[in-house]
């Protein structure tokens, strides 16, 4: 069995703000058409970038960038909806344009943290106004010049570390940044394709990465953005767990190392499988074919190092948790209470409501696996992985579970629902309940 995923989330929305601020016409394909990127790219054209609409095929899209400091003052508030990683990117590209905007999004965006984007942004210059409560959007930002800047980021964040990288893009001004650890590495990957020169290592108290000499113009993209591994990890863990026999395989998807975390801790669980990357690697970011085979999974402990690379597999890793043979510990996941809802409590209490044995901790959660069939009613919590995570282990031999509000999984996945009906009716099980 075969089956594709859509285009990566994360590159997504990197590829067209960067190809917004780029000179020339850039040239797309392979885009997460539809959720967040469809919602970054409507703030953008709100900046005046010709972006046309997105198509689903993931075919080529073309549009001319503004320049670095070209962006317009948009009419209204642009409203990035559901995605942290457009409104973080955004404050931090608008940081230093010259000019006035308000960001802003949907009510799950907005209870979210902006504060650990706009305070570091403030120290280099930048201005922000919360319009409603503090730390969070709307929020008005008034661009200008910015200075350069040093500094040592309080938790492991892609989007945090990519608004800073940004924001001395445009600003034109040196960024040395240490992170905690080692969160996705999107942006340096694609600015390092574009000749922009960014280090990155290994540094005392974590990880670090400096924008040292950021160019005058960025040149034009011309990318395919590869599969997103963590929609890949949904049907990862179904071929894993489904039964039976027979490789399920899911074609080009993402494997920058930053984003596969997920792999070595279910083999450590007892997963059978194997990745075969694709020859090259376009724009730093390799890709590849994954092939599962059924396999018998044991609980584990993840947590430290190694949570940033698995961050947005927690939901389905908890889902894993619950078919395998006994306690699965995850730890040093605090950041999970702060994402499209506070996950931990997300997962924990739809693992109650099917009747597994589940405790919250503080940074993560406890749970005891079970071979019984597992029925009932579970919440999305208007959370795409939620619903995602639940749908799988509802699609799961034994187990009928209904996700409420199943819908959201089109933040980062518009087919999910349909694809998992089709491996479950490939696998011998019927439709979805
Ligand atoms: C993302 C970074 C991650 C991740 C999110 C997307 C990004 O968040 O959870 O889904 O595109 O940069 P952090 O900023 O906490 O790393």
């Amino acid at each position: 069995m075969e089956l594709r995923v859509p285009g990566d989330k994360s590159i997504s929305q990197r590829a067209l703000i960067l190809s917004s601020l780029a000179e020339g016409t850039s040239r797309l394909r392979g885009l997460l058409s539809e959720g967040d990127p469809a919602s970054t790219a409507g703030a953008l054209r709100g900046l005046g970038v010709a972006i046309p609409k997105l198509d689903s095929s993931g075919s080529e899209v073309t549009f001319k960038g503004l320049g670095l400091r070209g962006l317009r003052t948009p009419a209204g508030p642009l409203d990035v909806e559901n995605s942290g990683t457009g409104a973080r990117l955004l404050l931090g590209v608008l940081a230093g344009q010259p000019l006035e905007a308000v960001v802003t999004g949907d009510e799950s965006l907005r209870k979210r943290p902006m504060a650990r984007v706009t305070d570091p942004l403030s120290a280099m210059g930048g201005r922000f106004e919360a319009l409603d409560v503090e730390g969070h959007l709307p929020i008005r930002v008034m661009g200008g010049p910015l200075t350069e800047f040093s500094y040592h980021l309080p938790v492991a964040s892609a989007q945090l570390k990519s608004a800073l990288l940004l924001a001395g893009l445009v600003g034109g001004v040196g960024i040395q940044l240490v992170e905690p650890g080692r969160s996705r590495n999107h942006t340096e990957t694609l600015l390092g394709g574009l000749g922009v020169s960014i280090i990155a290592g290994p540094q005392e108290g974590g990880w670090g990465v400096a924008l040292s000499d950021p160019p005058p113009l960025l040149p034009a993209l011309d990318m395919d953005v590869p599969g997103d591994f963590s929609s890949a990890a949904f049907f990862f863990l179904f071929g894993l767990l489904r039964g039976g026999e027979g490789a399920l395989v899911i074609k080009g998807v993402g494997l920058n190392e930053t984003r596969t975390g997920l792999l070595p801790v279910l083999e450590r669980m007892g997963a059978r499988f194997s990745v075969e990357p694709s020859p090259g690697v376009a724009e730093g970011e390799p890709s590849g074919d994954l092939v599962v085979y059924p396999s018998e999974l044991a609980g584990c402990q993840v947590g430290g190092d190694e949570i940033p690379g698995l961050i947005d597999e927690v939901p389905i890793l908890a889902a894993g948790a619950a078919r395998a043979q006994g306690l699965t510990r995850i730890t040093g996941a605090r950041e999970l209470r702060v994402k499209e809802t506070d996950r931990i409590r997300a997962v924990v209490d739809n693992l109650r409501a099917l009747g597994v044995e589940a405790e919250e901790l503080e940074d993560g959660m406890e749970i005891e696996g079970t071979d019984r069939p597992l029925r009932g009613r579970v919440q999305s919590y208007g959370d795409h992985r939620i619903a995602m995570a639940f749908g799988v282990l509802g699609a799961l031999p034994g187990n009928e579970i209904q996700v409420e509000g199943g819908e959201v999984a089109g933040v980062s996945f518009p087919d999910f629902w349909r694809l998992l009906a089709r491996v479950m009716k490939d696998s011998g099980r019927g439709g979805l309940a």
